[in-house]
């Protein structure tokens, strides 16, 4: 039987556990509010501007030829930015959705690597960009992925690094093998590094060297619709879904990802995914 003492200290135990778990349930409340509301935000935009052409097409039904021509196509692109949002609202709702199963097929990472890297080179969004592709030599990496959601990610940091750069700036595809190291806690007994020896990591890279992040920014970065300063500037679009979107593919293949930046200089975003 447990004494008065126990009673009371586990007792003080479940008390701090319930209040952390309020604490963590209270944190998640709020960033979904801060989700619908930059999302509605972000909604509205596009849904204005297309109610006021519309408007504008019934109260002037005269308006033809060229005038008519360019009010058609300011609705299509903005018909192409709600697609664009809701695709990503779709997307992320799906990735965070336990019962999700990845389409993994089993492949060398090499030719995907160097697939999407010449697709990138033969899109006009990034000329004025400096692309380089720097894969270790003689890489050979097995990995069991979605291909399509992976290509995803990679094409989130491609288009980070083009809207966060100037004309002239370098982006890096960079990849190697490196072997997988469990980190010591610190609790109990230090882990034999053995059993993890021959297991090995895809480490990829985006490099670019373009505004970077500032100190205050970089924790959140991540976050689900969190906008750093710069790109609020008018002009930089983005809805900030696109690194919660690729930490969620990374994770759910068993991966990881990271950012390190200096302003000014640039930033770089490493995924590391566990090789077959
Ligand atoms: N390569 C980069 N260089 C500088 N800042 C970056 C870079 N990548 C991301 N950021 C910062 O992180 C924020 C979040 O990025 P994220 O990709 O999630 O959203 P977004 O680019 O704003 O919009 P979306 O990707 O949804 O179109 C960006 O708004 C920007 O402030
Ligand atoms: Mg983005």
């Amino acid at each position: 039987m447990l004494s008065r003492e126990e009673l009371e200290q586990a007792l003080v135990e479940a008390n701090e556990q319930l209040s952390q778990a309020n604490e963590r349930l209270l944190r998640q409340e709020q960033e979904r509010a801060a989700l619908f509301s930059n999302l509605s935000h972000d909604l509205r935009a596009p849904m204005t501007a297309l109610t006021s052409t519309v408007a504008l097409l019934r109260e002037k039904p005269e308006i033809r030829g060229k005038e008519y021509g360019e009010l058609l196509d300011l609705m299509n692109r903005r018909l192409k930015d709600l697609n664009a949002i809701l695709d990503d609202i779709f997307l992320l709702g799906r990735m965070e959705d336990p019962d999700l199963v990845l389409n993994r097929e089993e492949m060398e990472a090499v030719p995907l690597l160097e697939e999407f890297f010449y697709s990138c080179e033969a899109d006009s969004r990034f000329q004025g960009r400096i692309l380089k592709l720097d894969l270790e030599e003689g890489m050979e990496c097995r990995i069991c992925v979605d291909p399509g959601k992976i290509v995803r990610v990679l094409d989130n940091l491609f288009v980070n690094a083009l809207r966060y750069s100037e004309d002239g700036a370098e982006i890096t595809l960079s990849a190697r093998v490196i072997p997988k190291v469990t980190p010591y806690n610190g609790e109990g007994e230090c882990p034999d590094p053995a059993p993890e020896r021959d297991q090995k990591l895809l480490q990829i890279s985006v490099r670019d060297t373009g505004l970077g992040i500032s100190p205050e920014d970089l924790p959140h970065v991540f976050e689900r619709s969190f906008r750093g300063d710069k790109s609020r500037t008018p002009g930089i679009e983005g809805h900030g879904l696109g690194l919660a979107i690729a930490k969620s593919i990374t994770e759910r293949h068993g991966g990881a990802i990271r950012c390190e930046s200096t302003e000014g200089e640039g930033s770089v975003f490493t995924i590391e995914l566990p090789a077959v």
